[in-house]
C-alpha cells in the first residue's frame, strides 16, 4: 500500500517536472509568486504562476532582450508573441504609450498572468493593449492586421524547426519595413538560426544581430522594401 502511494508521488512529480509551459491548459498545482524587475530604468512587478514560462524570475534571455530591443518613437502596432507572463509587450506598451500592442500566447496561465499584469503595471494605459490566446497567429487569422514590430523570445524546446517555420509566416504580418527581433540562446543554436536565415531569408529581410550578451544573441531582421 505504502509502496503503491509513494510510486503515485513519483509519478505526479515527474509529471510536474516535465510539463511543458507551452502546454495550452497546465496542471500543474498553482502557485502564485511575484517577480520584480528594473527593466528600461522602470520598476515591473510580474504576477506568474507554475506552469507558466520562467515563473521563479524573469529569464536572462528575456532581460537582454528587453534591454536591447528596439522601442519605436511613432506611433505604431506592436505584437508580443509567446508572451508568457507579458513582460517583453508590457514593457513595449509601457515605453512607448502612444502605440497598439498584442500579446499572444497558448498557455491560458500565461494569458491570465498577462492581464494581471498589464492592469498592475499599465494602469490607465491599457486600452491600447489586447491580448489574446491561441496558437501563434491563429487569433488574428483573417482580421487583416499588419505589424511595425514583431518581439519575441521563442519557445525553442518546441524544436528550431517550429520557429524556423513560423518565420516563414512573419513577413505576412509585417508592415513595409517592419521589424522581427527575437532572441536566442548561443547555446540552444544562435549561430545555426543566423546561418539559416541567411541563406534563406536574405531576399526579404535586412538581417542584423543587434547585441551578444552574457550567451544571448539578439536578432533584427528588417523587411526590405
Ligand atoms: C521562451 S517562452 C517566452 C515567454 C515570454 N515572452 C518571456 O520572454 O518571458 C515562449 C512562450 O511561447 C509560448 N508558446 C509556445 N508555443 C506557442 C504557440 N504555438 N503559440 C503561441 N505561443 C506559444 C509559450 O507558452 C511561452 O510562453
Amino acid at each position: 500500500m505504502e509502496r503503491n502511494k509513494q510510486k503515485v508521488r513519483k509519478y505526479k512529480n515527474m509529471k510536474q517536472k516535465n510539463q511543458h509551459y507551452s502546454t495550452q491548459y497546465p496542471d500543474v498545482k498553482i502557485k502564485v509568486y511575484s517577480v520584480p524587475e528594473s527593466l528600461k530604468q522602470h520598476l515591473f512587478i510580474f504576477k506568474t504562476i507554475t506552469g507558466v514560462f520562467s515563473f521563479k524570475k524573469l529569464d536572462l534571455g528575456t532581460k537582454v532582450f528587453i534591454e536591447h530591443m528596439t522601442i519605436p518613437k511613432k506611433q505604431s502596432v506592436l505584437l508580443d508573441l509567446g508572451c508568457g507572463y507579458g513582460a517583453i509587450g508590457i514593457v513595449l506598451a509601457y515605453k512607448s504609450h502612444q502605440s497598439t500592442v498584442y500579446l499572444i500566447d497558448i498557455n491560458r496561465r500565461a494569458i491570465w498572468c498577462t492581464r494581471e499584469n498589464i492592469k498592475y503595471n499599465l494602469l490607465d494605459r491599457t486600452n491600447k493593449v489586447i491580448t489574446l490566446s491561441g496558437n501563434y497567429f491563429k487569433p488574428i487569422e483573417n482580421k487583416n492586421i499588419k505589424f511595425d514590430g514583431i518581439y519575441m523570445n521563442p519557445p525553442l524546446r518546441n524544436g528550431r524547426r517550429e520557429f524556423l517555420k513560423l518565420c516563414e509566416e512573419i513577413p505576412y504580418f509585417l508592415k513595409p519595413k517592419g521589424l522581427f527581433q527575437f532572441v536566442i540562446k548561443k547555446k540552444m543554436g544562435a549561430d545555426y538560426v543566423l546561418k539559416y536565415i541567411n541563406i534563406n531569408f536574405s531576399n526579404i529581410f535586412d538581417i542584423n544581430i543587434i547585441c551578444k550578451r552574457s550567451g544571448y544573441w539578439v536578432f533584427d531582421l528588417t523587411l526590405l522594401d
